[in-house]
């Protein structure tokens, strides 16, 4: 087996050892239920691994990723994943996290076709020419980048906030909190971007953001 599949099954093997000394019931009580708190909403990109940043065990969070953390409307993955994680599992949270060095978020940014991509980052490119203007009196590349990085995690918030499915459960309750964060991959911090969206209210600020 090459070296490095073999170090999965490896690491894996560790992992267990090591949970089941400190407590041999983890994985049994674990395979009777999961009781997320939070939905996590990330881009695939593999220098984001957020349950290894933010420490969460297994059974804390439910977990989506797809190229640049996109919420879009008509992509039933991420809608049956956030009706089960609404409806179902109650999360009391809902994160979308982008991350500076996003390449979805670069690629939407240039005039390079990647194929099937372009389709999936159409809305981003659109955002990203809603502020042209913005964006081009802005000199320092990386802070344009960094600026588009941001506004998209404001917008899939957005958009994440429109959908029916979370609309229903804010007339159900105060229930899910909606927060857009950010990773920085050259320290390792999260941020803060636009926290606990809970209604309408919350939605028209951040509408004002976009
Ligand atoms: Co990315």
């Amino acid at each position: 087996m090459d070296q490095h599949l073999r170090r999965l099954f490896d690491n894996n093997r560790t992992f267990v050892e090591q949970v089941t000394q400190e407590d041999p019931e983890f994985f049994r009580r674990r395979a009777a239920k999961q009781e997320p708190h939070f939905l996590f909403i990330g881009c695939a990109d593999s220098r984001v691994p957020i349950e290894m940043l933010t420490g969460v065990a297994p059974g804390e969070m439910f977990v989506h990723r797809n190229i640049a953390n996109q919420v879009v409307s008509a992509d039933f993955n991420l809608l049956s994943v956030l009706q089960y994680a609404v409806e179902v599992l109650d999360v009391a949270h809902v994160i979308v996290c982008g991350h500076y060095q996003c390449g979805g978020v670069k690629a939407a940014m240039g005039d390079t076709s990647f194929g099937l991509v372009d389709h999936w980052l159409a809305g981003l490119r659109d955002q990203v020419r809603d502020h042209r203007a913005e964006l081009d009196a802005c000199d320092d590349e990386t802070a344009r980048f960094n600026r588009v990085v941001e506004l998209n995690v404001l917008r899939q918030i957005y958009n994440l906030a429109r959908t029916p499915i979370v609309q229903g459960a804010w007339r159900r309750g105060p229930r899910p909190l909606l927060h857009g964060i950010v990773y920085d991959i050259h320290d390792g911090l999260l941020k803060e971007l636009a926290m606990a969206v809970d209604g309408p209210e919350k939605v028209r600020a951040l509408e004002a953001r976009l």
